[in-house]
């Protein structure tokens, strides 16, 4: 194992590429530093420096060697098929029985919008005609800008379909070329915008205005994290959900033990937690 004092390589991804990573573990941040120059036989700090500063495709390569941009359409396939047969139909239940026509869904950390858009895609299925009468908000936020922007365009390769069932790539979705567009309707129900989940200035994206939502997605962005990072943002998380409302985590993450007191349904299996 190299020994490596990453801040400077830090630093240069954030100069590049607008994004810090200094709120994530430096062990695991370290682990893939050191696994790119074992490949670039790159011996040094220094020398990995000068490469990120002079091949800038080598910040793109290293994020996602890190995997912090990596998503798929319906990703754990069994998650998502419990959001369209329980949680998202106990929402809407409670909604009708208090007379509401407003959910408010929260896609934390969205990367190119394949999770915003699943639960676009499902709240269609399920909703059907019903579907006018509704309003639906669906906020997805990101760190990165240019990925912002990737989102916003609605284009996929197939791969990112490999969790998805053919009837809805045939249903919501326009071939072009050897890729896929996700067709307008559910393009148009989902809002993209910039958020810092580590920044402690706000507890909800701004685009939001206040928070208060039914359904908060935060998966696979809190697991790069250090630890007090991770209990702040999860703490900001909860004081953006509605009373009753959901929280999903990655497969691999965790709910902080203290957090879990807020939650009245706790499905550590399936990291899906429903709030007092
Ligand atoms: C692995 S992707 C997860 C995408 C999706 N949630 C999923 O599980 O498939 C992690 C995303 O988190 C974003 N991210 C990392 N740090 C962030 C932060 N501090 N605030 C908001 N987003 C962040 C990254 O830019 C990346 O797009």
């Amino acid at each position: 194992m190299l020994i490596l004092n990453s801040d400077d390589l830090l630093q240069e991804i954030k100069e590049q590429k607008g994004i810090d990573l200094s709120a994530y573990s430096t062990d695991f941040l370290i682990q893939k530093i050191e696994k790119r120059m074992v490949s670039l036989q790159i011996q040094s700090a220094a020398a990995y420096r000068e490469k990120l500063r002079t091949e800038p495709i080598e910040a793109d390569t290293l994020l996602s060697e890190i995997g912090i941009q990596v998503t798929l359409f319906f990703r754990n396939p069994l998650v998502f098929e419990i959001i369209k047969e329980r949680t998202l139909p106990a929402i809407l239940d409670a909604k009708r029985t208090d007379g509401s026509r407003e959910i408010r869904i929260w896609s934390a950390g969205c990367s190119t919008g394949e999770e915003a858009y699943s639960v676009a895609i499902l709240l269609r299925q399920l909703l059907k005609d019903e579907l006018s009468e509704w309003r639906i908000l669906i906020f997805a936020t990101d760190i990165d800008r240019k990925i912002l922007a990737e989102a916003e365009k609605g284009l996929f390769s197939r791969a990112k379909l490999v969790e998805t069932k053919v009837g809805i790539v045939d249903e919501y979705f326009t071939p072009v070329g050897e890729a896929f567009r996700i067709k307008p309707g559910i393009r148009r129900m989902v809002d993209f915008s910039f958020d810092d989940l580590a920044s402690t200035e706000r507890s909800a994206p701004s685009a939001s205005i206040f928070g208060a939502f039914d359904l908060v997605f935060c998966r696979n962005v809190m697991i790069y994290f250090n630890e007090a990072c991770r209990k702040s943002v999860q703490n900001k998380i909860i004081r953006s959900l509605n009373k009753g409302g959901y929280l999903i985590l990655g497969e691999s993450e965790w709910l902080a033990d203290i957090s879990k007191s807020e939650f009245t349904e706790v499905d550590d299996r399936n990291r899906i937690f429903r709030k007092k």
